[in-house]
């Protein structure tokens, strides 16, 4: 049984890591997508809206779930008795954090391989706080989210 984590801060999840979501289950038995709890970057949606609307993107897929966590990523990891974490690699400039990330992921978890995968290059300029930004100026974000985000983006800042 191959578990893979796929963590993240989602504020919102977006197409681009849908992409990634697609691309996971296809490799693993099981991914659990999850959402940090106690990232530093203040979220704009709260743990459970943003676990809500993970749900409802990828309803289609029974062998991925969603969860949120706290605390040290490879903590959880072997909680859930998972050995890959999941990230996603738009382009060169992610590379950097995500290479220290890994390494350092490795040096506390010898166990757990962290693998990376490219979204379809449709996606590649795509991130959540460009999203924020177009739907807080009123812009559509249609084409960037899965179906119903841009509805709870549209509340959010009318709110
Ligand atoms: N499509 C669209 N956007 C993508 C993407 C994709 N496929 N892949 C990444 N992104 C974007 C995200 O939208 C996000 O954009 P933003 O900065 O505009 O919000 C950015 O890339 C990176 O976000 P994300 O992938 O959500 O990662 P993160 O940096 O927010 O989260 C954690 C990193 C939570 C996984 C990491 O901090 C962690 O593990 N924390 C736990 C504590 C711990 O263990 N620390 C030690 C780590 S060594």
């Amino acid at each position: 049984m191959k578990r893979a984590i796929y963590p993240g801060t989602f504020d919102p999840f977006t197409n681009g890591h849908l992409d990634i979501v697609h691309r996971a289950a296809a490799l693993f038995d099981e991914v659990i997508v999850t959402v940090a709890r106690n990232s530093s970057k203040k979220p704009l949606f709260t743990t459970d809206e943003r676990i809500d609307m993970i749900k409802e993107s990828i309803s289609s897929l029974n062998t991925v779930h969603v969860d949120s966590f706290e605390g040290l990523l490879v903590k959880y990891a072997k909680e859930k008795k998972a050995q890959v974490i999941i990230r996603g690699l738009r382009m060169i400039s992610d590379f950097e954090f995500e290479f220290q990330m890994a390494l350092m992921n490795r040096k506390l978890a010898e166990d757990i391989t962290t693998v990376f995968l490219m979204p379809d290059e449709r996606y590649t300029y795509l991130s959540s706080s460009i999203v924020r930004e177009i739907a807080q100026l009123g812009g559509g974000c249609g084409p960037f989210v899965p179906q119903g985000i841009e509805k709870r983006l549209k509340e959010k800042y009318s709110s």
